[in-house]
């Protein structure tokens, strides 16, 4: 994921990181990034390698990779709550991991900084030896995924930059998750966001701090009305709500942000379709006849978010390099795990 990161500053562009539990979601992804020629991250949360189990999960990003050797692709684990979780999946051969210890292992109760640094930077440590990316958090993100968040409105814990700084200091992590009010799934904002719940005059304070550093918006699903609307019309039952509006991601992307975390936008997707298929033909009872709008679904969110995020068209820019030469990078300073640090 370095690379990806590294060219898609050196692009200006930012990265969609997109979650994984099954193989439509994986086809769908690919299918998008085939589409729009784009570089993809994707990636699976603690829940999402319960639910397929290790193997099926990791064998299926491994065909993914197989199938289109022409798009750059990281295999990361989101939210890693512990070592051992981030250890283990190093171990299976994800090229990147996700040390969210902005929260204690519980997954819920916020750490304190001294925590939060000391397993990060063990993460760290055991990940570049082995050429693999990190990616911290520092603040806390709102709402709750797959049983993991601290819950609230994401306004509790936003990150100051200070600290920022100083986290990516003592760290040397390659991509840092900040807290600007932004929280995971579909409950985000109330009303389409202002200034005063969207924070993204901290988002502009970290980058101008740290202006080489690659930061990573979380929560960053914008939860389209047209999509609530299918679910709604097709016997749903969503709640009005409000994401994070593409122009706010954009300003993020012009502002450093490198990876952006999109899940919920493709839920929404797939259950819409899903829906609409059981609700108009009900005799239907053959998975493939509501899975196959579900992908194709999918891949129409997730090629117009490439698009937005402006990676299309890129992923032809480089060649993947081996994670041994990422490795051998870290260990002769080729690969900086020092941030640049601007005065205040
Ligand atoms: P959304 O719920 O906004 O899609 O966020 C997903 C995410 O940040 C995964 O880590």
């Amino acid at each position: 994921m370095r690379q990806l990161l590294d060219e898609a500053a050196k692009g200006g562009y930012g990265v969609g990181a997109f979650n994984v539990n099954d193989m439509e979601q994986i086809q769908a992804i690919m299918a998008a990034a085939k589409q729009t020629k784009s570089p993809v991250i994707v990636q699976a949360s603690r829940g999402a390698r319960a639910f397929a189990e290790d193997l099926y999960l990791f064998k299926l990003i491994q065909a993914a990779a197989e199938l289109n050797p022409e798009i750059p692709i990281a295999m990361h684990q989101d939210h890693g709550n512990s070592f051992e979780t981030c250890k283990s999946a190093i171990e299976l051969g994800y090229t990147s991991v996700m040390m969210d210890g902005s929260l204690k292992e519980d997954g819920k109760t916020p750490a304190s900084f001294e925590e939060n640094v000391a397993v990060t930077k063990r993460v760290v440590d055991f990940a570049h030896e082995r050429g693999v990316t990190v990616e911290g958090e520092i603040g806390v993100l709102g709402g709750v995924e797959d049983g993991h968040g601290a819950g609230g409105s994401g306004l509790e814990h936003v990150t100051n930059p200070d600290q920022a700084v100083e986290f990516a200091e003592l760290t040397g992590v390659d991509a840092l998750a900040i807290a600007i009010g932004t929280s995971h799934g579909a409950y985000k904002f109330s009303k389409k966001p202002d200034g005063s719940v969207l924070k993204m005059d901290v988002l502009i304070a970290i980058h101008k701090r740290l202006p080489n550093t690659h930061l990573v918006m979380h929560g960053s699903s914008s939860v389209p009305k047209d999509l609530q609307d299918i679910i709604n019309k097709y016997g749903g039952k969503l709640k009005e709500t409000w994401g994070v509006p593409v122009e706010e991601i954009q300003l993020g992307i012009r502002n450093g942000v490198r990876k952006v975390n999109v899940d919920t936008d493709n839920r929404l997707a797939m259950t819409g379709a899903i829906r609409k298929v059981l609700w108009e033909s009900p005799e239907k009872f053959d998975p493939r006849d509501y899975l196959k709008p579900a992908r194709e679904a999918m891949q129409k969110v997730v090629a117009q978010r490439m698009t937005q995020f402006g990676q299309a068209g890129h992923a032809g820019d480089y060649k993947a390099v081996s994670i041994a030469a990422i490795a051998k990078g870290y260990k002769d300073g080729s690969l900086s795990t020092k941030p640049l640090v601007a005065a205040k």
